[in-house]
């Protein structure tokens, strides 16, 4: 139990024990939990000072720019690990031996297909409609083929679930984008690995195969892999809070899909590639340097700065490099827009009003320029990050539903009318 504790005193009332928790790494916590039988609630909209819950997942410090997942660095992770390695490692603590590595992958290849309700149900969106909300759709159905059996409180139960929604995820993300573009959806095939399988259910057809090459299937799998957690955000807490009341997983999912869709959490990456194409060309670069450092022009450079990140972002570090691998072999070094890119990049990096702000390119503006640099149309950026996200949100609802939990219920200031009569 904690030996440390804060005390509050209210107007001269006698002090409020309140006891302080020490995280494993990085700030220790107060726990505010009596207070509301003291009559009083705290107040923090947007969560920005508070902690929801105990986590052993992953931990970031935006100061430092370190990113951990149980403890291993994101950079060590992208460089000897794979997306399905860090699913496991995510859900089950640890990294698995090559028996478990190999029961895993098998489990993942033998859920990649979805349930053949699930194509008609797509027969009901309009060709037109965004590619999130057909995912968000499409994955809240899912709970209507896995609810009866599934058991929320049987850990088996919940692996398996989200060894199924994680398998599933790719072939879903691909039917959203073949619906919007008239094209049969692709069957998985499992003898891919899990990114090439990706490749091959967006860009094949029954007539043709793509050519997956080994630069493009590891940055599609380091994509997922640099996705795959970012502690409690918007969408993970939203799983959070819809899991806290006992739903079924799908549909939790679905929640978190709704809030990763956002501009502000997932539709980033989206509005790198608007801005570059905006910018147009490599002559007009200093003339949006000038308006993102205009204080009265509300224009900013998007893919540059972090809310968390305050030195730099580690993703981006690892992305960088795989970025430029990706336009060498496609030989798009010198094609205009990703020519505005990498001159975009260079001269905020040497610019003073950039480096003093510490505003470094984040992963969103070199996974917009990778997705678009191998062909996927930017309304399924954010279907990527969700699907790389997965993991992150089932690991989160599976180690919720693992401890004591409670169902989420923030209080509120209440600011309108006090009681009255109804008039007459
Ligand atoms: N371009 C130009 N100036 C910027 C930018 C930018 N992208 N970002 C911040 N600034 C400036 C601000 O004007 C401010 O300047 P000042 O101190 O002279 O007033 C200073 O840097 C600090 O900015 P804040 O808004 O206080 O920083 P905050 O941490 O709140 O914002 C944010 C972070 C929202 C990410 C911001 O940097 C931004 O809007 N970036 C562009 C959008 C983007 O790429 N978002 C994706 C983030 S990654 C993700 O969410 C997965």
């Amino acid at each position: 139990m904690s030996e440390k504790k804060a005390q509050l005193t209210i107007d001269g009332s006698a002090p409020i024990d309140l006891p302080i928790y020490e995280g494993s790494t990085g700030p220790d916590v107060i726990d505010v939990r009596s207070l509301v039988s003291k009559g009083i609630f705290t107040y923090d909209p947007g969560f920005v000072s508070t902690a929801a819950c105990d986590s052993e997942i992953t931990y970031i410090d935006g100061n430092a720019g370190i990113l951990l997942h149980r403890g291993y660095p994101i950079e060590q992770l992208a460089q000897k690990s794979d997306f399905l390695e860090v699913c496991y490692l995510l859900l089950n603590g640890e990294l698995p031996d090559q028996v478990a590595r190999r029961g895993f992958e098998n489990d993942i290849r033998y859920h990649t297909m979805v349930d053949q309700q699930i194509h008609e149900f797509f027969k009901g969106f309009p060709r037109t409609a965004h590619p999130m909300a057909m995912l968000c759709g499409v994955v809240g159905a899912l709970s209507a083929f896995y609810h009866d059996s599934l058991d929320i409180d049987n850990p088996e139960h919940r692996q398996r679930a989200a060894i199924r929604i994680i398998a599933k995820m790719p072939t879903l993300a691909a039917m959203c984008y073949k619906h919007g573009i008239g094209q049969p959806f692709m069957y998985p095939k499992n003898s891919m690995s899990l990114a090439e399988n990706f490749v091959h259910m967006l860009f094949g057809t029954p007539c043709d195969s793509p050519n997956v090459s080994p630069t493009i299937a590891k940055a599609v799998d380091t994509l997922f892999l640099l996705h795959a957690d970012h502690e409690q955000n918007a969408s993970t807490s939203t799983v959070r809070l819809a899991g806290s009341t006992g739903s079924n997983p799908y549909a939790c999912v679905a929640s978190g899909i709704a809030a990763l869709w956002g501009p502000a959490h997932g539709g980033a990456n989206e509005a790198v590639l608007d801005m570059l194409y905006e910018i147009g060309d490599d002559s007009k670069i200093e003339e949006f340097i000038l308006k993102a450092k205009d204080k009265d022009d509300p224009f900013r450079l998007m893919g540059f700065g972090h809310r968390v990140y305050k030195n730099h972002d580690p993703r981006a570090t690892v992305i960088r490099g795989i970025c430029n691998d990706v336009l060498a072999e496609l030989g798009k070094e010198d094609d205009p827009l990703f020519k505005v890119a990498l001159k975009l990049e260079k001269i905020a990096l040497e610019d003073e009003y950039f480096i003093e702000r510490k505003l470094f390119p984040n992963v969103d503006f070199y996974s917009g320029i990778i997705l678009k640099a191998i062909g996927i149309p930017t309304s399924l950026f954010t279907v990527i990050f969700a699907t790389g996200r997965t993991p992150g949100w089932m690991a989160h609802w599976h180690e919720m539903l693992s401890e004591s939990y409670k169902i989420g219920r923030p209080r509120q200031l209440y600011r309108g009318n006090s009681k009255r009569d109804y008039p007459g």
